[in-house]
């Protein structure tokens, strides 16, 4: 037991920032599962990483994950997918489901992985957020909301588990250079369509000029190696300060900067 490897669960591995966090952990001597909805169908698989299937949006699937699951020493709740879309016109079906995958799916891994770290009074959970939480833009704050709900889920537990041994963290990254899916929701004559389409843009460019993924899997590296871990850390260009500045600026500043960067001003 004592000379085990260790042993981490990375959700979302085919690809973007979950693959770079997968790759750093085989470097660093862990057996890795990552998971993917068609496991089959990943290209450049990662030698010695594990790939099983996961689908958030199925119970199912995740209890099959959790049942296979004897010993776990890390969970990196990474597995995610956006939106975009004036809150009026998302309808109840699509916000539900992306609390679904950003949230309850998270949540369900959370409560299935922590009765085996904490007997083994030992373990980390890495639930990776977005700076969108801290900085909620218009129209992705169906996105931003579940960010922000898992910051705080997140921050809740650390405490019920401390005295475990069981360590609970948010990486919060800024743009990263990835190919992430963002469903944009927007009818052709909605009268949000233009300001949405130029948001989007900006958007859309900022994540293409974002960091390299490696950056995130970096910082987690640096994470697991702490005794204790702080409840959150900034990673990604400019992560910290932007997070900082719109903290102290009195909210009534930070929201017209936000009014005037996106044309929004009446
Ligand atoms: N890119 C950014 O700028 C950025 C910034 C802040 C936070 N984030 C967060 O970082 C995480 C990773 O995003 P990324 O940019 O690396 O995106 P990505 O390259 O598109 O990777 C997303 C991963 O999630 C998996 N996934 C998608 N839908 C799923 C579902 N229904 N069930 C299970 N797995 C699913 C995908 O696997 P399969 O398609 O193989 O199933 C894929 O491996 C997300 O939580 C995202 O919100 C990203």
């Amino acid at each position: 037991m004592k000379n085990r490897k260790k042993i981490a669960l990375v959700t979302g591995a085919s690809k973007g920032i979950g693959k770079a966090i997968a790759e750093a952990l085989v470097k660093e001597g862990y057996s890795v599962i990552g998971t993917s909805r068609h496991p089959e169908a990943i290209e450049n698989k990662i030698p010695d990483v594990k790939y099983v299937s996961l689908d958030l949006f199925h119970t199912e699937s995740i209890d099959n994950l959790i049942n296979d699951i004897n010993h776990i020493d890390v969970l990196i709740n990474n597995a995610g997918a956006s939106q975009m879309g004036p809150i009026e016109e998302v309808s109840m079906e699509k916000i539900r489901r992306l609390f679904d995958l950003l949230f309850f799916g998270q949540i369900m891994l959370i409560k299935g992985v922590l009765p085996i770290m904490r007997s083994q009074r030992k373990g980390t959970i890495i639930n990776i957020s977005s700076l969108a939480s801290h900085t909620p833009v218009p129209f992705s704050s169906v996105y931003a909301s579940c960010k922000a709900a898992l910051e705080t889920l997140t921050r809740g537990i650390r405490n019920e588990v401390f005295k475990y041994g069981v360590r609970l963290v948010n990486v919060i990254p800024s743009h990263i250079k990835t190919t992430i899916k963002q469903e944009k929701i927007c009818s052709k004559n909605s009268n949000y369509i233009k300001d949405l389409n130029r948001i989007k843009s900006i958007r859309d460019k900022n994540i293409m000029n974002g960091t390299d993924p490696s950056i995130v899997a970096n910082k987690i590296i640096k994470i697991l190696n702490l005794k204790n871990p702080a409840p959150s850390y900034f990673v990604g260009k400019h992560a910290s300060l932007i997070a900082f500045l719109y903290k102290m600026l009195p909210a009534g500043l930070s929201e017209k900067m936000l009014r005037y960067i996106f044309k929004l001003n009446r």
